[in-house]
């Protein structure tokens, strides 16, 4: 799968965001190693700071279908991840990141890029 069909995910799995109260639909999709892509969407609460991102939803289901740091090849996300969201990139070792800025622009960035001196116990 191209950079371009998993951003594609991303776009058409955002329509199924639950965000009521932002109303800032975000999609994300994973490319896994072995070829695999699991998507995932932004879920809000009326207890707002429950909330959760698309990019964490997406790397937990992950994990839940058993993969782990470093078996995940790619993230298609439909905005700019958030500062949160940045250190779980980095946590799973991500090959690169891509996602469409505010401006519209898409970029491709590594976790690195993202997120310099990170924090690692
Ligand atoms: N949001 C994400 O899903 N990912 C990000 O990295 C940025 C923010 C969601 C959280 C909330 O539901 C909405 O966008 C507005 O902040």
């Amino acid at each position: 799968m191209t950079d371009d069909e998993l951003l594609a995910r991303a776009d058409a799995v955002a329509e199924r965001a639950y965000a009521p109260y932002s109303k800032f639909y975000v999609g994300a999709a994973l490319l896994t190693r072995d070829g695999r892509a699991i998507e995932g969407v932004n879920v809000e609460n009326a207890a707002y700071p429950l909330g959760t991102c698309a990019e964490r939803n997406v790397l937990s289901r992950a994990v839940t279908e058993g993969f782990g740091p470093g078996e995940l090849e790619a993230i298609a996300i439909t905005a700019s991840p958030c500062g949160g969201c940045r250190q779980w990139l980095h946590e799973f070792r991500l090959d690169r990141v891509i996602f469409r800025k505010g401006s519209g622009e898409v970029v491709t960035r590594t976790p690195d890029e993202l997120l310099p001196e990170s924090f690692d116990l």
